[in-house]
């Protein structure tokens, strides 16, 4: 069975589009994939936190894992914090990357601008290397994510590369290289309020997105007021009518209707109805979802999940990280 890594921040919550650009994903792929889901915690303090904050998100996020449908008996659940050889492989895949290759990264570029609170962190340039470590730890061969990743995939793709030629044997490889699996559609949910942009749960106004923690009245609200365009018919085109295209993605992630038919559903109709069902397809997939997260959290099954998770990571992580150090001759040769 091949295997799969993929992470998400405990930045804030998680939106709409995080479910549709990755969880979704995560759940579909469970049963063919030996998987790792990993709450990578240590990407998010690149920009600064409030430290109770983040660990609130922390667990919260992985009872949302467990809560769309993630199954602890299948996938390994765990806190990249609480598996230390993700912060020693980085090391050492910072030192096998160039600060050029780095500075080129346009989610460093973004970044760095709109950081302004005690300056851009050194860590925000050496983000990728983190998370090179993350996936190479596990020798990943696919990578679930949302487009925003795909230049952090080519870049740990390329450093695999550089990484066997300058230290495996020759014929041999020391790391897997890994592809990245991308959603056809979906891939990029966009804002409700400026539908070019992207939906961030770090986004200032939060009518932008939908948390995944949003209470319905708060869904029905947001979905009511996002931005569409004058036109008042319901077709996708997400070249000129991005704010209506941007919808119809999001209603058929959450429903079992196609683009194509909910089309066919809505013509001669107009935005109000279309609207309105789309807040109720959106409600009836979270608030069971809500419920779940809720009882987890106060339950101890999720502690145990977790100890459970980080320890399974661990065995395999430390044979990779074992595998690197002897490569570069870090230490003892170890075994
Ligand atoms: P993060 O936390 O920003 O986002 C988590 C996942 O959600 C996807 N995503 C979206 N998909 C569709 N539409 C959107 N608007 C949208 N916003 C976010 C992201 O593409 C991602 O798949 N660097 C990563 C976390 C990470 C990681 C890893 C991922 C760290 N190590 C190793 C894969 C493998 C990040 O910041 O994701």
């Amino acid at each position: 069975m091949e295997t799969i890594f993929s992470g998400i921040q405990p930045s804030g919550i998680p939106t709409i589009g995080n479910y549709v650009g990755a969880l979704k994903q995560f759940v579909e792929l469970q049963d063919d994939y030996h998987c790792f889901f990993c709450v990578v915690d240590e990407h998010a303090i690149t920009v600064p936190q409030d430290r109770l904050k983040l660990r609130q998100q922390t667990l919260g996020l992985a009872a949302l894992y467990l809560a769309v449908g993630i199954d602890p008996n299948k996938s390994i659940i765990f806190i990249q914090s609480e598996v230390p050889a993700h912060a020693e492989a980085a090391w050492i895949v910072q030192c096998n990357t160039s600060i050029g290759e780095l500075e080129r990264m346009t989610q460093f570029k973004d970044k760095s601008q709109k950081t302004q609170r005690g300056g851009v962190s050194a860590g925000l340039l050496t983000y990728p290397p983190l998370m090179i470590a993350d996936i190479i730890l596990y020798n990943t061969n696919l990578v679930p994510v949302g487009e925003d990743q795909k230049q952090h995939l080519e870049l740990t793709r390329d450093f695999v590369q550089r990484f066997n030629n300058r230290y495996a044997q020759k014929g041999q490889e020391i790391l897997v290289t890994p592809e990245v699996k991308i959603p056809k559609r979906g891939a990029r949910i966009m804002s409700l309020q400026e539908p070019t942009k992207k939906m961030s749960k770090s986004d200032s106004n939060p009518k932008g997105f939908i948390s995944m923690l949003d209470e319905p009245n708060v869904i029905r609200k947001k979905i009511k007021s996002a931005v569409t365009d004058s036109i008042g018919t319901i077709e996708y085109d997400p070249t000129n009518r991005p704010g209506i295209s941007n919808l119809l993605t999001i209603y058929e992630a959450v429903s079992d209707y196609s683009i194509d038919e909910l089309v066919t559903k809505y013509e001669g109709k107009g935005y109000g109805e279309f609207k309105n069902d789309l807040a109720e397809a959106v409600v009836a997939l979270l608030e069971p979802i809500q419920i779940r997260q809720k009882e987890l959290l106060e339950s101890e099954e999720l502690h145990r999940i977790l100890d459970e998770g980080a320890e399974k990571a661990q065995q395999v992580a430390n044979k990779t990280l074992t595998k690197m150090q002897n490569a570069v001759g870090l230490g003892r040769k170890k075994r």
